[in-house]
């Protein structure tokens, strides 16, 4: 399964300049288009947590499609943090620094309290997202009990606010 990993991290594509002139864009959708490497990539977000979870909680948009993943293959329910204005009900609420302004993600209150919930992504940039989804959970009474991501982007420090991230890759 370390080949597979390999070939996952080499699946990876680095486009220069997007989405503005000097930014080094690292594209997963070639990985997420490779079974093997998809699937090895799963179980490796999973493994350190195995059993530790009732569920998981994925941040839309591409948060959701490794969060559906997992939810499968850990038999787990999944619940979605959405972009505001999408959810009917949002019981929970949060809003996060970007570059430029600020962003608000919602959860509906379908995690029971005290459920061990793990927290997925598919990246780690400056770490707001992750904080935030942070705290959508603990404001409906879940445990964090992990979080994942596929790639970390060191260079943006974002480990500084969710350090105990689970990152398989590092760029
Ligand atoms: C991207 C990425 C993470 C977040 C990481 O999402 O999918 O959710 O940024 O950045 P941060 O660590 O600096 O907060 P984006 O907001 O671009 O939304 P998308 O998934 O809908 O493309
Ligand atoms: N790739 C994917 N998502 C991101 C990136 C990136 O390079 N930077 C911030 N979010």
């Amino acid at each position: 399964n370390a080949d597979a990993l390999t070939r996952a991290e080499s699946l990876i594509r680095t486009v220069p300049d997007y989405p503005e002139p000097g930014v080094l864009f690292r594209d997963i959708t070639p990985l997420l288009a490779d079974a093997v490497a998809l699937r090895a990539c799963i179980d490796g977000l999973i493994a350190p947590f195995a059993g530790q979870f009732d569920v998981v909680a994925g941040i839309e948009a591409r948060g959701f499609l490794i969060a559906g993943a997992v939810a499968t293959v850990a038999n787990v329910g999944l619940v979605p943090i959405r972009k505001a204005g999408k959810l009917p009900r949002p019981a929970a609420s949060v809003s996060y620094a970007l570059e430029y302004g600020t962003a608000t993600i919602e959860a509906h209150d379908d995690i029971a309290q005290g459920t061990r919930v793990l927290l997925l992504d598919d990246v780690l940039a400056t770490g707001g997202t992750l904080a935030a989804g942070h705290q959508v959970v603990a404001e409906l009474g879940g445990v964090v009990v992990g979080t994942a991501v596929l790639m970390e982007l060191a260079a943006l420090g974002g480990r500084a606010l969710v350090p105990d991230t689970h990152a398989l890759f590092t760029v």
